[in-house]
C-alpha cells in the first residue's frame, strides 16, 4: 500500500524544507507540498514532526559467536529493535574463525541474517591470510556485494591481525576497490596488561579499562593509519573512544589522507566510573572494547563529531546477558565483550546532540545515516530523502519523551547501558521499504522482509588512490 507522510518537515544532511513524501513500491515517489493521497493510501500525519532518512548503524554484531558464547540478539530481534528506534539498516560483520574459509563464513552469516526484518549488509573480517583469502576477497567484492574488510588489531590468540596480515589485506583491498576498517587496539599490549593486572589481584570488571588504556588504542589507530597511508587505501576506524585515536585521525585528515572515524553512542555518553560499580553484574554489563573512558575523552569525541573528523555514529550492538557475562565472575578477561544500543542510538544522539546545540538537525542526519551511506557506497539509495531512493524513513517527534529502560526496550538483552536516561525526541513512525513497520510504540514487522544490500566497490576511490600512490612513488634519488 502507498504511504503518504503529510504535513512534516523534511530534514536531510543537506537541507530542511516543508514537504509531503509519497512512498510506493518500496521507493520514494514524490516529495512536494500539498500532495494528495491516492485511493488506498495510508496517510501519516507528520504535523510538527521531522521526516528524515532512516538511521544506518554501520557497526552491529547480531548473534555473534564470541568469547565462548553467542550474542543473545539475533538478526530478527535486532533489526526489529533497530526499527523501533528509527534505524532502518544495519551493517553487521562476518567474522571467520582463523583458518575458516571466508566465503564459507560469509554464506553462514547470510543464512543467519535471512530472518532480518530490516535491510542489512556485511563487512567481512580478515582474521588470517593465505592465497585463498586473497582470491576469496575478490569474489566477495566482484560477486557478493562486499566493499569493506574489517581487521581486529586486538583479541590476541583469537581473531587478531598482525602487521603482516594487515599489509596483505590492505594491499589486496586497494587492488579490488574496497575500503579497510580496523578495530584499533594494540592486542599484544592488552594481553600483557591483562596478565599484569590480573596478577596484581585485580580480577573484577574494574580491571578491564586498566588493561586497555587510551594509549593502546592511539598506537593501533596511528599504525593502521600509517600502513593505509603507505599503501594508499582508504581507512575507516571503528569505535574511536579516546583523544589519542581522534588525534591520529585528525592529523591524517589534515594531511589529506582518506581516513574516516566512527564513534559509538555509548562512548559519547557513558564514562568509566561504571566499571567501579560494586555489583558485578552491573559493572560487567558495561564491559566492551575499547572501554568507556573518562569525561575528557567524551568531550573530545563530541568535538570530533562536530568538526567532521568523526563522520559516523554506531552502536557496536553486541548483546550478552548477565548469565553470559558471569563467565568472567572470577576473571575480567573472560567477560564477553559487548554492549547493546541499536534501539537507542538515534534518540540519545538527538537528545544530547541536537537538543544541546552540539549538532544541527542536518548534521544529525549526516552522522546517523547519510555519511555511513556515502562511506560504504550505498548513497543515495540509502541515507537520503530523494525521489527514487529506498523509502526507509523515520518520522521524528521532537516533543515525544521517554525514559530508556531494559524493562521496556525491545532489544533482547537484560540490561540497558542508558538505563534511566530521559530523552526528548523519538521516532513516532518508521518506514522500511515503504511499509510502516513501527508506529507510536508498536512494531509491525515481517520475518525475512529485510533484504541484503549489495555495496559496489569504489571505482572512483580506487582510481583516485591508485593515482595518489603513483604520485607518491619514490623518486629515482629516493630509490
Ligand atoms: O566489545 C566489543 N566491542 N565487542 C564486539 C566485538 C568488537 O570488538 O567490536
Ligand atoms: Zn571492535
Ligand atoms: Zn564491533
Amino acid at each position: 500500500m502507498a504511504v503518504l507522510i503529510k504535513g512534516g518537515t523534511v530534514v536531510t544532511a543537506e537541507h530542511t524544507w516543508r514537504a509531503d513524501v509519497l512512498c510506493d513500491e518500496g521507493k520514494i515517489q514524490a516529495i512536494r507540498e500539498n500532495l494528495e493521497p491516492l485511493p488506498k493510501t495510508e496517510v501519516i500525519d507528520a504535523g510538527g514532526q521531522y521526516v528524515m532518512p532512516g538511521g544506518i548503524d554501520p557497526h552491529t554484531h547480531m548473534q555473534l559467536p564470541f568469547m565462548g558464547t553467542v550474542a543473545s540478539e539475533d538478526f530478527e530481534s535486532g533489526t526489529a529493535a533497530a526499527l523501533a528506534g528509527g534505524t532502518t539498516m544495519i551493517i553487521d560483520f562476518v567474522i571467520p574463525s582463523p583458518q575458516q574459509n571466508i566465503l564459507e563464513a560469509y554464506n553462514q552469516w547470510r543464512a543467519w541474517a535471512e530472518k532480518s526484518v530490516a535491510d542489512y549488509s556485511f563487512h567481512v573480517a580478515i582474521t588470517w591470510w593465505d592465497d585463498t583469502v586473497a582470491a576469496d576477497m575478490k569474489t566477495l567484492v566482484r560477486e557478493k556485494g562486499v566493499n569493506s574488510f574489517k581487521h581486529f588489531m586486538a583479541y590476541k590468540g583469537a581473531i587478531m591481525c598482525d602487521d603482516e596480515i594487515l599489509v596483505n589485506s590492505f594491499s589486496r583491498a586497494i587492488e579490488l576497490g574496497a575500503i579497510v576498517t580496523c578495530h584499533a587496539e594494540n592486542g599484544e599490549l592488552v594481553y600483557r596488561l591483562q596478565q599484569k593486572i590480573f596478577d596484581m589481584g585485580i580480577t573484577g570488571p574494574e580491571g578491564h579499562p586498566l588493561s586497555r588504556p587510551p594509549e593502546v588504542e592511539g598506537e593501533a589507530a596511528n599504525r593502521a593509519i600509517r600502513i593505509a597511508e603507505v599503501l594508499g587505501v582508504p581507512l575507516y576506524l571503528v569505535h574511536n573512544s579516546c583523544k589519542q585515536s581522534l588525534e591520529a585521525i585528525t592529523r591524517a585528515r589534515n594531511e589529506g589522507q582518506r581516513v574516516y572515524g566512527e564513534v559509538l553512542a555509548g562512548h559519547l555518553l557513558i564514562d568509566d566510573s561504571v566499571y567501579r560499580d560494586k555489583d558485578f553484574d552491573t559493572a560487567a554489563a558495561y564491559v566492551m572494547s575499547p572501554p568507556f573512558r573518562s569525561q575528557e575523552h567524551q568531550e573530545a569525541l563530541w568535538r570530533g563529531l562536530q568538526s567532521g573528523n568523526l563522520q559516523t555514529t554506531a552502536t557496536d550492538h553486541c548483546c550478552f546477558c548477565a548469565d553470559q557475562k558471569a563467565a568472567g565472575k572470577d576473571d575480567f578477561r573472560m567477560i564477553p565483550n559487548g554492549t547493546a544500543g541499536v534501539e537507542n542510538r538515534m534518540e540519545v544522539l538527538w537528545h544530547h546532540g541536537v537538543s544541546t546545540g552540539r549538532l544541527t538537525m542536518n548534521e544529525f542526519v549526516a552522522v546517523t545515516s547519510s555519511n555511513a551511506a556515502k562511506i560504504f557506497n550505498i548513497f543515495p539509495r540509502k541515507g537520503s530523502i530523494a525521489v527514487g531512493a529506498d523509502a526507509d524513513i523515520v518520522v521524528w517527534d521532537p516533543e515525544a519523551t521517554k525514559t530508556i529502560s531494559a524493562k521496556t526496550h525491545m532489544q533482547k538483552i537484560d540490561f540497558n547501558i542508558f538505563e534511566g536516561m530521559e530523552v526528548k525526541g523519538c521516532a513516532s513512525h518508521t518506514l522500511s521499504q515503504g511499509n510502516v513497520v513501527f508506529s507510536n510504540g508498536s512494531l509491525k514487522v515481517e520475518r525475512g522482509a529485510g533484504r541484503y544490500v549489495d555495496r559496489p566497490p569504489y571505482a572512483t576511490y580506487y582510481d583516485a588512490m591508485t593515482k595518489r600512490a603513483e604520485h607518491k612513488k619514490p623518486t629515482a634519488v629516493e630509490r
